[in-house]
């Protein structure tokens, strides 16, 4: 039998059921490799979560891991919905309000990320200090939620996430301010003159409805950007999906050393 309340939004198949996750995770493009890392007794299809929005795009419909790291009990979403698709931002932050059903409340947020500051390297990790929301789409539209952000991103855990790094002879990621475009275009160069001149460091498609989603149900959340390219206007050299997806995938495994060390101490 699904298990649901009366107040639950979504629909939970049995073997969820008895899920406990403390940290929620959500991966961006090409991180998706994370996941092996995580033990996990099964994979759960977006589709057999009632209430969960799915990708339209072939392949990319998502799966929900639930099992340890680090001994802690997690929460790994691999793939997610976007606004460009034609998806609300209440929509878009699906899986947050999922986790907070859950128990969760410690959330990691990823993405794949396009440089603004031309100080920053592809390949390279970025944590978000704080973000500029250029979409003027909001998940609290229709509530009259007046939330505080002058710390989406918890400080403390970014903290933590720096100096693991160091403990682990990672590169140190650079501390950022991440811009929300609504794509699914990437950006112009004069666009991404403007972002650089109104204080973004990189900007992406996705994270900030999720973000501002988190905050609104109290949760605390670290969010991080693998830089996979320089944005438009900084290289010369044209943007690739493809491009992205790679060097994402290259990044991850850094990200999955980190993350192990990490969980356990954000709970
Ligand atoms: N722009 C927007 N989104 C992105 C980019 C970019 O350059 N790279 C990866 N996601």
């Amino acid at each position: 039998m699904p298990k649901s309340s009366s107040t639950d939004e979504f629909t939970l198949p049995d073997s969820l059921s008895k899920a406990k996750p403390k940290v929620g995770l959500i991966l961006g493009s090409g991180l998706g490799p994370f996941v092996d890392r995580v033990k996990c007794d099964a994979p759960v299809g977006y589709a057999d979560i009632g209430g969960l929005p799915m990708s339209k795009v072939p392949g990319h419909s998502g799966t929900l891991h639930c099992g340890k790291l680090g001994g802690v009990e997690v929460a790994v979403a691999k793939g997610r919905v976007h606004c460009y698709e034609g998806w609300t931002a209440k929509e878009a932050s699906s899986l947050v309000r999922l986790f907070h059903q859950m128990g969760v409340k410690v959330i990691v947020l990823t993405n794949a990320a396009g440089i603004v500051n031309a100080n920053f390297k592809p390949g390279k990790w970025m944590l978000l200090s704080d973000h500029i929301n250029f979409t003027g789409l909001s998940p609290l539209t229709g509530s009259s939620t007046f939330i505080d952000q002058s710390e989406v991103y918890s400080k403390p855990l970014r903290c933590l996430f720096r100096e693991m790094a160091q403990e682990l002879g990672l590169p140190l990621p650079a501390e950022g301010v991440y811009a929300w475009m609504n794509g699914p275009e990437y950006e112009t160069p004069a666009e991404v003159k403007m972002l650089r001149s109104l204080g973004a460091d990189a900007v992406g498609m996705s994270t900030v409805p999720e973000a501002i989603q988190a905050r609104a149900l109290g949760m605390e959340i670290v969010a991080m950007s693998c830089l996979t390219n320089y944005g438009a206007g900084l290289s010369g050299i044209p943007l690739s999906h493809d491009e992205v997806m790679e060097v994402g995938a290259k990044a991850s495994s850094q990200l999955v050393d980190l993350l192990e060390k990490c969980v356990p101490q954000m709970v």
